[in-house]
């Protein structure tokens, strides 16, 4: 699996020994915002464990992101493997420890997963699934340019699902 270099962040796969501060992370209202909650200790083991077998497996995963400026662990983005309305997607998935928000971070992260799935892993498409409520979320996909293509739901949420292909990506200069 790749590592991604954003000028602020670094974004390595996750390992085993990130057990403790993923699960610091996890039991963050904050950072769990828009989510069915915090997670336990277990529940994050097996969260941790199914990002390592995609690893293992050599499929799309979720990304640790650490900042340059100090090597701290604020949390992930990367892809996860989600089922909507029937159909297997890859999405972009990012959640950041809350004394990291609001300095375009996220973005960058974001941004750099795409340009991966796009330049490397040659996919045809990535979405994001967004609660409508969550304004900061809806911006960061809006700023990788995603645009909305239907409502659903996705777990008994509303959802709107983002979307964005590789031909626009190619074409908008995205890629540059
Ligand atoms: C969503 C999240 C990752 C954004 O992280 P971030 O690093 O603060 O995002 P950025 O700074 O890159 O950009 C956020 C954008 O949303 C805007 N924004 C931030 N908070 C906002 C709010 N409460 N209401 C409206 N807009 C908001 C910012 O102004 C910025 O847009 P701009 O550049 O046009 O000003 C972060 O808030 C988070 O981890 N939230 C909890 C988990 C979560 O919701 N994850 C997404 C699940 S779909």
């Amino acid at each position: 699996m790749a590592v991604l270099e954003t000028p602020r962040l670094i974004l390595r796969p996750f390992s085993e020994e990130d057990i403790d501060l993923l699960a610091e992370l996890m039991a963050n209202r904050d950072f769990m915002r828009f989510s069915l909650g915090v997670f336990s200790r277990e529940q994050t083991a097996a969260f941790l464990k199914k990002i390592l077998d995609w690893n293992s497996a050599g499929l799309p995963s979720l990304f640790a992101v650490i900042v340059r400026e100090n090597s701290k662990l604020i949390g992930y983005c990367g892809f996860f493997h989600q089922e909507v309305d029937g159909t297997n997607e890859i999405e972009i998935a990012y959640r950041l420890h809350s004394d990291y928000w609001g300095r375009g971070l996220a973005t960058e992260a974001a941004r750099s997963v795409r340009d991966h799935a796009f330049r490397d892993l040659k996919l045809s498409r990535v979405i994001s699934l967004i609660h409508p409520d969550n304004r900061a979320s809806r911006r960061v996909a809006e700023k990788n340019a995603m645009k909305v293509e239907k409502k659903t739901t996705h777990r008994g949420f509303p959802t709107l699902v983002f979307a964005i292909t590789r031909e626009p990506w190619l074409t908008t200069g995205a890629a540059g």
